[in-house]
């Protein structure tokens, strides 16, 4: 299975703050955003990725992140002019997905928990659409599902006035590869943009798609406003420094699947060892 990040929109609930830079490069504590989003990919076994960002920030993620090859990955590039929605990844990466099943992960979601690369592992190789359900306060800010009392999903809507259910939908999907016909045929929503929630509908409509919900061990930040990229940054901060783990080490990740060696970890954790994050790779590899 292949992934797709993206990274691009103009975080227009952040101005100022984004006016200049893409909120996908802001901190999360201690990392860029978009590391959290890539080592839950990594997490699920997924190397080969395609990053889009918007054209004026392309250049500072390959600056960031290379071409992958360092974590012993792929990472492919390509930009989305205009904010069109998140369908539009799927037409955007055509090429890259080629006949292959994808993952799409929003750049500015942040998962943690328990369990969940296993969950995640155990969807890669999905016959139709797997999608998430988390319970959340205020659903009308997100996709929402409603599901009978059997597990059937009754409903998806987008960002609905009178939600049918606190089940959010979080932003990581997983499809095989009709997504991109599904795609290509899709038609602008009322907001003018490719909505993620009507590919969901199709396959709904198909009988092929299928909602695990994420318990409640499991967190889903959301970093799009002042207070919940605050709270993000203070949830890390939190867990990281009660256990002396870290959450969302893409260097971390890659050694602990196996993508890179002790050798290339002591490589990547030279460099930033005047920060601490360094270090803390460093003492990941037995007798360091
Ligand atoms: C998008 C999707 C929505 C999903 C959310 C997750 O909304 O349209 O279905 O629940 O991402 O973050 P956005 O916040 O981009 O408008």
């Amino acid at each position: 299975m292949k992934g797709i990040i993206l990274a691009g929109g103009t975080g227009s609930r952040l101005h100022p703050l984004s006016l200049a830079i893409s909120k996908q490069l802001m901190p999360v504590y201690d990392k860029p955003m978009i590391y959290y989003p890539l080592a839950t990919l990594m997490s699920a076994g997924i190397r080969e990725i395609l990053i889009i960002t918007t054209p004026q920030d392309h250049q500072l993620f390959r600056n960031l992140l290379g071409d992958g090859t360092q974590l012993g990955c792929r990472f492919d590039y390509a930009t989305q002019e205009a904010p069109r929605g998140i369908a539009d990844a799927f037409r955007i990466g055509r090429d890259f997905i080629g006949g292959d099943k994808v993952a799409l992960i929003l750049g500015d979601n942040i998962f943690y928990g328990s369990g969940l690369s296993e969950l995640l592992k155990a969807n890669t190789d999905p016959d139709g659409a797997i999608i998430y359900g988390y319970h959340v306060t205020n659903p009308s800010r997100y996709g929402v599902v409603n599901l009978a009392a059997d597990g059937r999903v009754e409903s998806i809507e987008e960002k609905p006035a009178n939600p049918k259910s606190n089940y959010a939908i979080p932003g990581i999907y997983f499809y095989d590869n009709d997504v991109v016909s599904y795609a290509a045929d899709l038609a602008p929503s009322r907001r003018g943009e490719l909505e993620i929630t009507d590919i969901n509908k199709a396959y709904l409509q198909d009988g092929k798609l299928r909602v695990s919900i994420l318990d409640r061990g499991t967190a889903w930040l959301d970093t799009g406003t002042f207070e919940s990229l605050m709270q993000a940054s203070q949830f890390v901060q939190v867990i990281e420094q009660r256990q002396g783990l870290k959450i969302g080490s893409i260097e971390e990740t890659a050694y602990k699947m196996g993508f890179i060696g002790a050798e290339q970890l002591r490589s990547l954790a030279e460099p930033l060892r005047k920060s601490g994050y360094g270090e803390y790779l460093l003492q990941l590899i037995p007798d360091a």
